[in-house]
């Protein structure tokens, strides 16, 4: 292990990540992820997902209670963490995650898995390693053919309030001086930093958070940030593409800005560009996002003329909000609240809802054709209600288990 990693390590032992109980489940659902490119084969009977770096993985164990039928492995340097989450995996029975001890700069250590895993997870890691390209290329020698790696790294625009203030209190702080000493001097900068560098930014409350959050945005020992050029350039060495956002709204044009002219010129730019414009304008502190293999196809776009054959299923990351006599309401994500008007996308999102396996487009409007719903209409919805992103399409190469 090397000197970075040692002191990584030595830090993250003193202050597992993440603090609390589970917080976000929404990048860790297997078929979700995979249905963002074109799978045609599968070739063994569970998916197999890695979180590299996991950390105390309190969402991870959401994740795998969750997904029964879907095998997942977590990896850390951290042994603290994972002394911990493998005694929670074993009081709560969960019998498709288990762990191990391993250096994502050291391949030796990554538990393999024929064939290559079919989702790689790693979240808020990469950019604590001494050498990211490698590590990364590590997990992207581990990844399947066909699978898809999810990332988080952070970002370096929207990090500039947090660096300026990491710059102020290294400057404060004294050689040899014990942790207890340097959190002190740093919540005291942060409390003024509460009014001048984090105000009105996302930053905003840092002061407050609790230890393990504060140690880990304030404190860390080893870390780099990426912009829209550099994380092109690690991802084409690392032999990756990006495929998407896990937040496609947070990077749209027609979301953020209101200025029709300004509209139209971004528009015009390729797909980087408007990023790289995006998060000069934007605070975007985390770069979160899904890659896969270069050679890997993008899904194809739905067409009304495909939707009768093909399968759907609800978007596990939709919440239900309310379910008053007048209908429900879900939310996706940070996307605005949807409220079905019609009596078809009603019934549609009730029935995708409570179906407990995916349904193909004529088996939902068949089961509809008593609630006044024509075929076209539900057809119609669907297309809309997928473009959303409420309903997702999952590959046909994964045979699922229904519970
Ligand atoms: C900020 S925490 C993120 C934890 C988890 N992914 C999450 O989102 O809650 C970073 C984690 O990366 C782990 N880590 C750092 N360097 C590592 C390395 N070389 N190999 C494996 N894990 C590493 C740390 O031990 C720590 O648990």
């Amino acid at each position: 292990m090397d000197k970075v990693t040692s002191k990584v390590r030595a830090f993250y032992e003193t202050y597992p990540y993440p603090p609390g109980g589970a917080v976000d489940c929404d990048g860790y659902h297997a078929r979700l992820l995979l249905s963002y490119i074109e799978r045609t084969e599968n070739g063994r009977e569970n998916l197999q997902v890695l979180e590299a770096g996991c950390g105390r993985a309190v969402n991870l164990q959401a994740a795998a209670r969750l997904q029964p039928d879907v095998e997942f492995t977590g990896i850390d340097i951290n042994r603290v963490a994972i002394r911990e989450a493998q005694q929670a995996v074993l009081s709560r029975g969960l019998s498709n995650l288990k762990f191990a001890e391993a250096d994502l700069l050291d391949p030796s250590s990554i538990p393999p898995v024929e064939g290559g895993y079919d989702l790689i997870l790693s979240y808020g890691v990469i950019h604590h390693l001494s050498d990211p390209l490698k590590g990364l290329s590590h997990l992207q020698a581990n990844l399947s053919a066909q699978g898809v790696i999810a990332l988080m790294v952070d970002g370096s625009f929207g990090r500039q309030p947090l660096d300026r203030y990491r710059d102020i209190l290294s400057t404060l702080e004294r050689d040899g001086e014990i942790a207890s000493s340097r959190m002190a001097t740093a919540r005291a900068l942060a409390r003024v930093a509460e009014h001048t560098l984090f105000k009105g930014n996302c930053w905003q409350g840092t002061a407050e958070v609790d230890e393990v959050e504060f140690a880990d945005r304030c404190l860390h020992v080893h870390e780099c940030n990426y912009d829209m050029d550099s994380l092109k350039q690690l991802l084409d060495a690392a032999g990756l593409r990006f495929v998407r956002w896990l937040e496609p709204a947070d990077w749209s044009v027609n979301r953020l800005l209101e200025e029709p002219s300004l509209k139209q010129l971004l528009s015009q730019q390729d797909e980087f560009q408007r990023y790289r414009l995006i998060e000069r304008l934007f605070y975007r502190p985390k770069l979160t996002f899904v890659a896969a293999r270069q050679a890997a196809d993008s899904r194809h776009e739905l067409s009304m003329a495909d939707i009768a054959q093909t399968s759907f299923r609800l978007n596990p990351q939709v919440k239900l909000m309310s379910k008053e006599s007048g209908g429900a309401s879900y939310q996706l994500r940070q996307q605005a609240l949807f409220e079905p008007e019609t009596l078809c996308e009603q019934q549609v999102m009730a029935l995708a809802e409570l179906s407990s396996s995916q349904l193909s487009g004529s088996q939902i409007a068949n089961r509809l054709a008593e609630s006044d719903c024509s075929h076209d209409a539900v057809f119609s919805v669907l297309y809309e209600l997928e473009a959303r992103e409420l309903i997702y399409r999952p590959n046909t190469a994964f045979s699922e288990v229904t519970q």
